[in-house]
């Protein structure tokens, strides 16, 4: 699996050789790829989705069968909470959050702001890529609408928030963080067809969960509504890099 370009582009100007890195939400381990190329020296890849965490480790593992002189025992996937990290405080020297904030509800911000503090050490640098908030006419925003209204409904908070860049950069900033740099990584958003799919699946998963005719309405609004857009570009995915002070 290739590292996206936005990982690449959003780590080229970050000191990452030689570094001990921390992925936070580690997805499918975009970010800890990313970091093991451009030679960190330990990647913790934290996520708390088992099958997540599976996938990264299997991904670590085909690398090292690949790279077997290099790749030994520089990555370690957490299965873990941001808010409470198995990780020691000051250990940890650039941290990622690429793709993260968005699945974070605004009650677990500062929460997981506190603890990547924590274990940051000092001049330990952050790089933070995710999405603005979308246009009020983007058609792919009523499907994450549908999405957030279903999870709110399942499981009682919202699926998807997609925080300015402002926002959390004031968020980091109130930790002692020092902003660094902001910059576009991608303008507009290509939102596929298997991203429009990917978001229909979660939101009939969350309707199905919806007892009775709400439920079925969610589902069928949402079969309607993916059938419609298909695929869309829109919206901007930024970077922001901050760092703590010596
Ligand atoms: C969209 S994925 C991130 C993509 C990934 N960084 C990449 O570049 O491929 C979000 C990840 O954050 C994880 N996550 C969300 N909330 C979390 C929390 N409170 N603690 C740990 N992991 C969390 C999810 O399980 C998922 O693995």
């Amino acid at each position: 699996m290739d590292v996206p370009e936005t990982v690449t582009a959003a780590l080229a100007d970050r000191p990452v050789t030689g570094r001990v890195c921390l992925e936070a939400g580690a997805g499918v381990g975009n970010a800890t790829a990313g970091l093991l190329d451009a030679g960190a020296t330990r990647v913790y890849a934290v996520t708390n989705d088992r099958e997540h965490a599976t996938a990264v480790r299997e991904r670590v593992d085909n690398r090292t069968v690949d790279r077997i002189d290099d790749e030994i025992g520089r990555a370690a996937v957490l299965e873990a909470d941001l808010r409470r990290l198995p990780l020691t405080a000051d250990s940890v020297e650039l941290i990622t959050a690429h793709g993260l904030f968005n699945v974070l509800p605004p009650a677990s911000l500062e929460s997981v702001a506190a603890e990547l503090t924590r274990v940051a050490t000092p001049g330990c640098h952050l790089v933070i890529d995710d999405y603005e908030p979308l246009p009020e006419d983007a058609a792919v925003r009523e499907l994450f609408a549908l999405e957030n209204a279903a999870t709110e409904l399942a499981e009682g908070r919202p699926a998807l928030t997609f925080y300015p860049a402002a926002v959390l950069r004031r968020l980091f900033v109130g930790y002692g963080w020092q902003f660094d740099r902001e910059r576009t990584l991608l303008d507009p958003v290509p939102w596929t067809a298997s991203h429009v799919e990917a978001h229909a699946d979660a939101t009939r998963t969350a309707a199905s969960e919806v007892p009775g005719e709400l439920g079925a309405d969610l589902t069928a609004a949402t079969e309607h509504l993916a059938t419609a857009i298909g695929e869309d570009s829109v919206g901007e995915m930024y970077s922001v890099a901050l760092r703590l002070p010596v």
